[in-house]
């Protein structure tokens, strides 16, 4: 197939497998070895590039996990790209300098792309936007004063990149793996039900690197605007698949803090710009940290097949591990999510704050009116086969005294509704104990005890 993007200001045209990565492909084919390779797998971030969209946004991604047609119609900058054509320094990599941020240089390239992409941007959250990139030498303190110098100083005239992807229209013409209408998609993926679907490929990509996987007939969801949208009404959000987690952080942060902080844990900026709600709810993964928060909102999903939509509440879609409620060449369209549940809490527990995958994820939404619990919805990620409602502990709740000896009650009825597997990622009484414990911290939430978890006292 046909990719058309801009590379470092220039536009190219590569014919290419649908599955090679842009990473691959700079530094085997365009022999452009500044972007480095260290885990391929989207956890060390020395891959980082910078990539801009036509409609002007500018997003930091890893190389190791994004496909070439993933890039039709966009401008993609590498380290080797990001000075002036007079050799002039970009901001930050003048402050790398002057702030000693390199030793050994691996991972050099990596972060000082995203410290561009988040300058940019005007991103002054440096630990956050630099969360994914690793550095084994350097230590982080002088690469963040870095990024701080730099942000004073304005962005380079040379980087717009909006400006030339308007005047070169390149990628104009979008190709038959991209379809722009709800309609060719779900056609597509009719007639082909064992094709893979790709969205932000941060699954996908790691069963091309590290499984080797022939992934056979694929389509890719980026040129189908009506999964991208975001529609908030009075009352609901509407979630398009394709919506990025960033963009889902921003629409429902004002209603839902807890839930964006959580979306902040969720690997790291590098992943955000990347993964969608509908990869992360159709991969039906059990730690997925979407559909926990998702089932204690009683969010909707919808479905469709050719022309067929139907929709049903998300904790039916799961219905054991491996296995959801979606026939074959059924797409996932989008979610709607209901505003105004002021009690939702989201807590998520991993080995390491930053760029983890959750060993458990707990939503709880409380309705309670004048002491008295009157409704609970409450889901786990981590502790089943699939993201899983908590009923029985529920139904301990409901009804009762809002107060720590109807907790206590409550905290029995956790054996009840998990049996959690022992893994790498936390033993089975560790989660069964860790889940109550979230209860507890809930309860100490809802009472404003402070119980920020980034307060370190000694
Ligand atoms: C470094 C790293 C860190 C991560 N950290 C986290 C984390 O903290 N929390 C977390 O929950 N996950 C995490 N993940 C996992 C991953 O980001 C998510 O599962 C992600 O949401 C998948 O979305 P995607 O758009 O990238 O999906 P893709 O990889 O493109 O697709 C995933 C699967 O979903 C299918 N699919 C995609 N869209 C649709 C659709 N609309 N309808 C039907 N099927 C569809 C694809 O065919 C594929 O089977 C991490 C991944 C990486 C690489
Ligand atoms: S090589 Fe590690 S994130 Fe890409
Ligand atoms: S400078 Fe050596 S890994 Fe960062």
């Amino acid at each position: 197939m046909n990719v058309a993007f801009l590379l470092n200001g220039e536009a190219v045209t590569v014919k290419t497998a649908p599955t090679q990565t842009l990473l691959d492909w700079l530094r085997e084919d365009r022999k452009l070895c500044g972007t480095k390779e260290g885990c391929n797998e989207g956890d060390c971030g020395a891959c980082t590039v910078m990539v801009t969209d036509a409609d002007g946004s500018v997003r930091a991604l890893n190389a190791c996990i994004l496909f070439l047609p993933q890039l039709h119609g966009k401008a993609v900058r590498t380290v080797e790209g990001l000075c002036g054509q007079d050799g002039a320094l970009h901001p930050v990599q003048d402050a790398m300098i002057t702030h000693h941020g390199s030793q050994c240089g691996f991972c050099t390239p990596g972060f000082v792309m995203s410290m561009a992409a988040a300058h940019q941007n005007g991103q002054e959250d440096h630990d956050d936007q630099l969360a994914g990139n690793l550095c084994r030498c350097t230590g982080y303190a002088p690469i963040i004063r870095a990024a701080q110098a730099a942000a004073k100083e304005p962005v380079p005239a040379w980087l717009d990149d909006h400006a030339r992807l308007l005047q070169t229209k390149v990628g104009e013409n979008r190709p038959p793996y991209m379809p722009d209408t709800l309609s060719a998609l779900a056609d597509w993926y009719a007639d082909n039900p064992d094709g893979t679907l790709i969205a932000g490929a941060t699954d996908v990509g790691l069963w091309v690197t590290k499984q080797m996987r022939d992934l056979g007939p694929v389509v890719f969801l980026g040129g189908c605007d009506a999964l991208q949208e975001i529609e908030t009404t009075a009352t609901h959000f509407h979630i398009g698949a394709a919506v990025r987690m960033t963009q889902l952080r921003e629409a429902i942060g004002d209603d839902y803090p807890s839930y964006a902080e959580l979306i902040r844990r969720y690997g790291a900026q590098q992943v955000r710009n990347a993964a969608t709600l509908g990869g992360n709810i159709a991969n039906g993964s059990p730690i997925g940290d979407n559909p926990p928060v998702l089932i204690a909102l009683g969010a909707t999903l919808h479905l469709r097949h050719r022309t067929q939509t139907r929709s049903m509440p998300i904790e039916d879609f799961f219905l054991s591990y491996g296995k959801q409620d979606r026939a074959p060449g059924e797409l996932v369209t989008g979610v709607t999510i209901p505003r105004g549940q002021n009690n939702l809490r989201c807590y998520k527990l991993s080995k390491r704050l930053d760029q983890d995958i959750s060993a458990l994820c707990g939503a709880f939404n409380l309705i309670i009116k004048d002491g008295i619990i009157r409704d609970a919805r409450i889901a786990f990620g981590g502790m089943a086969g699939i993201p899983k409602r908590a009923i029985a502990v529920e139904s301990a709740l409901i009804g009762q005294p809002w107060s720590e000896a109807t907790l206590t009650q409550a905290c029995k009825a956790f054996a009840a509704d998990f049996t959690p597997l022992s893994d790498m990622r936390a033993s089975a009484a560790y989660r069964l104990e860790a889940a109550q414990n979230m209860l507890r911290r809930y309860y100490a939430d809802l009472n404003s005890l402070h119980t920020d978890i980034l307060e370190v006292s000694a």
